[in-house]
């Protein structure tokens, strides 16, 4: 059975951290760094510059995980973007992306549309390919402008999202590497999280800015968090206490302190960057996972557990021994 195993790292912030007092003095907003910091754990994130695109963003990360994985471009015939915030409407933001890295070997290249799991259902659909045995090498990134989705008249969303970029190298290998996975979906709650706006004759038409129900996402993730993450660890029949790193989609501190409370899991073993990153949506779990990595904490042959929920609703874990 060939199996798939994460051999590289990287990630990108664009421009200094915004600090919430910085960010509420621009936009004049009637918030401050005292509600910021107790509702959502967030204290700075980082904003793309104007004309900065996601695949401006993904390719530093790229660049860096595929040197940490030792493999040159040319080498990677599958590459996976998950944004909601892609350059164009088409091509896809892999395709623009596949031309930046200067990527020739004519390998597959598509985006994924999940939201804030897009990076779990890009890492899980780029296992299955390499399971199926037609590809070995993958690129699975997650990159975000999400600041130019915001509302910045809207406090109850602006603050909570960044920029950023993450990316992994994932490898055909003979042992597992990725030891569960598991997508989830339900769109009828497609309203409580969206962006309910298109392009028609060249105008926006609906509204183009994040709109949300933060207690109906607030219950609606803790309470998915918690079971998918069960599901993959049963799968893969483990116990959580084999588990030394969670690394959890940075929405907010305190859906991350609700789900390891449900999953009985010290927080000692969470990689958090939400308080520097914000939210980045797609980003956050491959940003998170570098840091960790990058940081020393998390260590080859440690047992990892990535946990995301987003817009659609979407939701899924994947469990692996990195
Ligand atoms: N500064 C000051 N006051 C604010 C701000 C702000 N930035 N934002 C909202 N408020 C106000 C509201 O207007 C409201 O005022 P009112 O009582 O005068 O009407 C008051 O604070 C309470 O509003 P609530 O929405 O009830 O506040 P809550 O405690 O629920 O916190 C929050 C809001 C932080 C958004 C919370 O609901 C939450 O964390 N939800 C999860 C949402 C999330 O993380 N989304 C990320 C995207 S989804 C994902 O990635 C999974």
């Amino acid at each position: 059975m060939i199996h798939s195993r994460i051999t590289g790292t990287g990630s990108f912030l664009p421009g200094a951290p915004v600090s919430n007092e910085t960010l509420i003095a621009i936009h004049g907003l009637d918030s401050s760094d005292a509600w910021i910091v107790e509702r959502t754990g967030i204290k700075a994130r980082h904003l793309a510059s104007p004309g900065t695109t996601a695949s401006d963003l993904a390719l530093p990360a790229c660049q860096q995980a595929l040197a940490a994985a030792g493999r040159e471009p040319g080498q990677v015939d599958l590459l996976i973007v998950a944004t909601s915030t892609p350059d164009y409407v088409f091509p896809s933001t892999a395709a623009l992306l596949q031309a930046k890295l200067g990527i020739k070997s004519g390998g597959a290249a598509f985006d994924v549309q999940a939201v804030c799991s897009g990076f779990i259902y890009a890492l899980t659909i780029a296992e299955k390919f390499i399971q199926s045995g037609s590809h070995k090498c993958a690129l699975v990134v997650g990159s975000e402008v999400f600041s130019r989705i915001l509302d910045w008249r809207d406090r109850g969303t602006c603050v909570l999202f960044g920029d950023g970029a993450g990316a992994v190298v994932l490898e055909a290998a003979p042992e597992p590497g990725i030891l569960a996975s598991a997508l989830h979906a339900d769109g009828a709650y497609n309203s409580i999280l969206s962006v309910p706006g298109h392009l028609s004759g060249g105008q926006p038409i609906g509204d183009p800015f994040v709109r949300m129900d933060g207690q109906a996402v607030f219950k609606f993730a803790v309470k998915v968090l918690a079971e998918v993450a069960g599901e993959v660890i049963a799968t893969a029949g483990m116990h959580k206490e084999q588990i030394d790193w969670l690394v959890p989609h940075q929405a907010n501190i305190r859906i991350i302190q609700s789900t390891t409370k449900k999953l009985g899991l010290p927080m000692e073993q969470c990689i958090l960057t939400v308080h520097e990153h914000g939210n980045t949506s797609a980003a956050s779990i491959p940003l998170a996972f570098d840091h960790g990595v990058r940081g020393g904490q998390i260590k080859p042959g440690n047992i990892v557990l990535f946990e995301g929920v987003g817009g659609g609703f979407t939701w899924g874990a994947v469990l692996l021994r990195f």
